[in-house]
């Protein structure tokens, strides 16, 4: 028997309306891991009833910043217990071996809801001194409203971790929500839903419907209850998503992944750089929005840096996540596989050389080799679109300028790490790259203070940190004639 996940709707588990469901594949061995309810318009229709009459009246809107925080503080804490089982069900689902969740996704989402938890009491306004009102005075003052219910479209690559980087923040901010998982990973997010209740969060605060983008998409987007959306995934649905947003001027915020450069400069500490460049290229089996996946080396240490990077690559175990000793497991889907094999083939096609991996063979699981490319141009496609797998692009660059001229020759702009020794050269470079977030000397620090997103079409807005929590309220200012 494999289990059968259903939405969890003001606090309760229900079925899809007309009983629909959907299967979920195991990507380490493509048998059947799990089917989850396969979600209607009628079943978002109650969830955002729900999430709506919590909002407009309900107990959680009358709560205090203080008790609200509270609340996310005990949710970080029953998220802490449960840490292990969350992790392993974001990884089973996905075909990722469990270390890697339970050592960055669930510290982070925990600390994350602990930092969402301590703003939800400090969400403060500001009186403001004007020149009155027609000769009379007056006092004016702004207050942070929370901006009502939130539809939160998530990804398969770090479900719970993301998940939680748009709970805290919009439970903070006085919100309520329908989160719509990934219909390949909905389990994280269904336990995150009655630990919610488990911690004190009023039903109908925090709903999930599972299903299909396509179907579920946008009827969330188009709800006239819903005031936000925020989406975590590919630009395509982002596009689509702000499209159906836009006449309803609805808030949007996309975080849209990228194809992040690597800039590693001749005084680099090479095997730190290798290291450093290797996991920002494999963890997750590339699945990363954050991925540094072209990697600029100067053209003094190119060859070396190649070949110590590919046997980095082959080094790697790649095999079924359940197995001691795997590093590297399946990707997320039999379409991930395809496209990602599409690109290995292309950019053989268009002239670059295979240094390591390369296409894979179709099996059981959905195993891609580690690859890297050498002797690649910027404008060749597995430089310019974001693949989603463990592919990286060496191309070399002569001279600091020409770096950061081709670090910034992409329409994404996400994240960058620089490789130097050179202090002053790191924070020239930094400032010049056009990303939402430098690691200099170490791959994607992402941090629960520290703003989250994207340049040009890697997103807009900001997730974590003060700006993440404010991205879910409304400016709202009050002027009183005082005589
Ligand atoms: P996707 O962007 O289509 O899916 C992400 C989420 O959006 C899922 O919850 C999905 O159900 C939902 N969705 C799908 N169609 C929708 C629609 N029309 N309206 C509203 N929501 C919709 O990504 P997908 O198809 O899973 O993966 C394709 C590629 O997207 C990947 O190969 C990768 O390049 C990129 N991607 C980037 C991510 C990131 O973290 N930046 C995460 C996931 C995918
Ligand atoms: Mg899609």
């Amino acid at each position: 028997m494999t289990e059968a996940y259903q939405h969890f709707i003001d606090g309760q588990p229900a079925d899809a309306s007309d009983g629909a469901i959907l299967t979920l594949p195991d990507p380490a061995t493509g048998t059947t891991l799990a089917t989850s309810a396969a979600g209607t318009a009628a079943d978002v229709e109650r969830a955002v009833a729900a999430a709506h009459a919590q909002f407009k009246g309900g107990a959680w809107s009358r709560m205090s910043g203080a008790a609200r925080g509270l609340c996310i503080h005990r949710l970080a804490d029953l998220v802490e217990r449960d840490a292990e089982a969350l992790a392993d069900m974001d990884a089973t689902a996905i075909g990722r071996p469990p270390a890697e969740p339970r050592m960055l996704d669930l510290p982070n989402a925990i600390a994350t809801l602990r930092h969402a938890a301590g703003w939800a009491d400090k969400i403060e306004g500001r009186t403001i001194p004007t020149a009155g009102y027609m000769g009379r005075p007056t006092l004016s003052y702004t207050e942070r409203l929370p901006v009502g219910v939130v539809a939160a479209i998530v990804p398969w690559n770090t479900p719970l971790m993301i998940t939680c980087w748009k709970l805290g923040a919009l439970l903070a901010a006085g919100c309520t929500v329908v989160i719509k998982p990934a219909e390949q990973t909905p389990m994280s997010a269904l336990h995150l839903a009655k630990l919610c209740r488990e911690a004190g969060i009023p039903d109908g605060v925090v709903n999930v419907v599972t299903g299909y983008g396509a179907t579920l998409g946008p009827v969330l987007c188009e709800h006239p209850k819903v005031a936000k959306i925020t989406f975590t995934g590919s630009p395509e649905t982002g596009a689509a998503i702000q499209r159906l947003a836009a006449p309803l001027f609805k808030h949007v915020a996309l975080e849209l992944g990228g194809k992040s450069p690597q800039i590693v400069f001749d005084d680099a500490d090479i095997e730190a750089a290798v290291g450093g460049c290797a996991m920002g290229l494999f963890f997750n089996q590339g699945q990363v929005c954050a991925a540094g996946t072209r990697l600029l080396v100067h053209e003094a240490i190119a060859e070396v840096f190649t070949e110590q990077l590919a046997a980095v690559a082959e080094g790697i175990r790649v095999g079924n996540p359940a197995d001691e000793g795997t590093q590297m497991g399946a990707v997320a889907s039999r379409g991930q596989f395809e496209k990602i094999n599409d690109y290995i083939r292309r950019g053989s096609e268009e002239g670059a050389r295979l240094r390591a991996g390369g296409v894979s063979e179709a099996g059981d699981g959905w195993y891609v080799k580690p690859t890297v490319f050498a002797g690649a141009a910027n404008d060749m496609s597995i430089a310019r679109d974001e693949i989603f797998g463990p592919v990286g692009t060496v191309i070399p660059f002569a001279d600091e300028a020409e770096a950061i001229a081709i670090a910034n020759d992409t329409r994404y702009g996400l994240a960058a790490t620089v490789w130097t020794a050179d202090v002053a050269r790191a924070h020239r470079v930094a400032r010049e790259i056009e990303a939402g977030a430098v690691g200099i000397n170490a791959w994607a620090p992402i941090d629960p203070q520290l703003p989250w997103g994207g340049f040009k079409q890697s997103g807009l807005g900001r997730e974590c940190g003060l700006a993440g929590v404010l991205a879910y309220t409304e400016e709202k200012t009050t002027t009183v004639v005082l005589d």
